[in-house]
């Protein structure tokens, strides 16, 4: 397995382009199957993820074109000739959940793999299942699979979330668009994705209103036809580049970033004492104090704090003049990078869902062990500003949702390369 070697080698300073949302691809890709025209996405990452759901969307019929080195997608999906999705697929990707709607909603029949839990939590799906059966499936668990059927097509129908759910609003959006009438989804998630995913599928001849807020309205239609559509820019991207010269001091571009995309994570660098200006290009970070200043972060779905820069931003406070509190709302197992984090000298206290950090002037190179996606890359910030070397293993978590990572900051100065293991 490849490892990351990390030194720390001062301010950085330059430019990083930001990709295409891996989050947005993922819920991008599976609404090929609500049609069977062509479907071409642009500004696609390029990431093990979407090799993933390439895969699994092969396997259920769809011809799958990776061109100009994987930045374009072109999908296509004449007909589903396989309605199972595979549980060795599935529990390497949950985003799979997200065939289970639009599979149901073609064809009226699908069987897709629980998909078990991961390292940040169980994360369940009884909510794509309790909107899908809201929309008229009718479902059954049966050997770790959902057979899902829909006897006469899906009906439009009112359904309001307990609590939001970014996966499950993708799930039963996508499904909603060819449904016979009305729904309406209530505390539905807000996130740039979703918001990203309706404006593709009312390209696709969607008839969708609402999305960004809590209510979208969605009027089903006959049939969807081909689109082309630029996937968002990846806002968790945007963010973890951000606390890069935060981290080491120095000033730092993020070519395409908006302040839009991530408006409270900003607010929040600010309160630390980062300056972030737009620019004509994207967003400009510069860190130009000795110390960062202490804050405390509650994580919340979009517009709140992500809970996906949570780890990244810990490595940060893990260097400010004081203690700052970090509360996490969304995964009940998502402070992994903690005592990671520890063995470079941070000092963090964990209880439950809240991290308690107080800073320390230096952080000291150590080997460590990415344990998740977003704490591979938060271990990474930290070994940017550590004295010393930091080796962070397990790198196969990070290619999941990062991609050109050793090319991006070195870039700007940093002293990073990747070990071939
Ligand atoms: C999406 O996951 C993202 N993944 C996650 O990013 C992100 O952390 C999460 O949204 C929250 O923003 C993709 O988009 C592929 P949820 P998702 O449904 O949809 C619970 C990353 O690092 N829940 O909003 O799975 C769930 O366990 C990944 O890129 C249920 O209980 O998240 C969690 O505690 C990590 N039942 C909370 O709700 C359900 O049916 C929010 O989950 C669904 C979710």
């Amino acid at each position: 397995m490849d490892s990351i070697l990390v030194r720390g080698n001062g301010p950085l300073k330059g430019q990083i382009p930001i990709a295409g949302a891996k989050n947005a691809c993922l819920t991008l890709m599976p609404a090929t199957l609500l049609t069977d025209e062509p479907l071409t996405l642009t500004n696609a990452p390029r990431l093990s993820d979407i090799k993933t759901m390439s895969e699994l969307l092969a396997s259920l019929g769809t011809e799958v074109a990776s061109l100009q080195d994987g930045q374009v997608l072109a999908l296509g999906t004449k007909e589903i000739s396989n309605h199972t999705a595979d549980y060795d697929i599935v529990r390497k990707m949950r985003a799979s959940i997200l065939v289970l709607g639009p599979m149901l909603a073609r064809d009226g029949e699908a069987v897709v793999s629980l998909p078990g839990g991961c390292a940040i939590g169980a994360r369940p799906v009884d909510l794509h299942l309790k909107g899908l059966e809201a929309l008229g499936a009718v479902l059954e668990l049966k050997d770790g699979y959902v057979h899902a059927t829909a006897p006469g097509g899906l009906k439009g129908a009112q359904f309001e979330f307990p609590f939001v759910s970014v996966g499950a609003t993708e799930n039963i959006l996508m499904a909603a668009t060819l449904a016979k009438g009305t729904t309406v989804l209530k505390n539905a998630a807000r996130e740039p994705e979703i918001v990203d995913l309706a404006e593709c599928l009312r390209k696709m001849g969607a008839e969708i209103g609402g999305e960004g807020t809590s209510t979208i309205t969605i009027q089903g239609v006959e049939q969807l036809h081909g689109a082309t559509h630029p996937v968002v820019t990846d806002r968790i991207e945007l963010g973890t580049y951000m606390l890069a010269p935060a981290i080491t001091g120095g000033e730092v571009e993020l070519l395409g970033g908006r302040r839009s995309l991530l408006g409270a994570f900003c607010n929040k660098l600010e309160a630390a004492g980062v300056e972030v200006e737009e620019t004509s290009a994207g967003l400009k970070v510069a860190q130009k104090n000795s110390r960062i200043r202490a804050v405390d972060v509650v994580t919340e779905p979009y517009p709140g704090f992500p809970t996906d820069l949570q780890a990244q931003m810990m490595a940060l406070l893990c260097t400010a003049d004081g203690t700052s509190v970090l509360e996490e709302t969304i995964f009940e197992n998502r402070f992994m990078h903690a005592p990671e984090l520890m063995r470079m000298g941070a000092d963090i206290d964990v209880h439950g869902g809240t991290a308690t950090v107080t800073g320390v002037d230096r952080l000291k190179g150590a080997p460590v062990m990415a344990t998740d996606l977003r704490a591979s890359v938060s271990l990474i910030l930290a070994g940017l500003a550590a004295e010393g070397e930091t080796v962070v293993s397990r790198v196969y978590h990070l290619d999941r949702g990062y991609e050109h990572v050793v090319g991006k900051l070195s870039a700007c100065g940093a002293s990073i390369e990747r070990i071939r293991g």
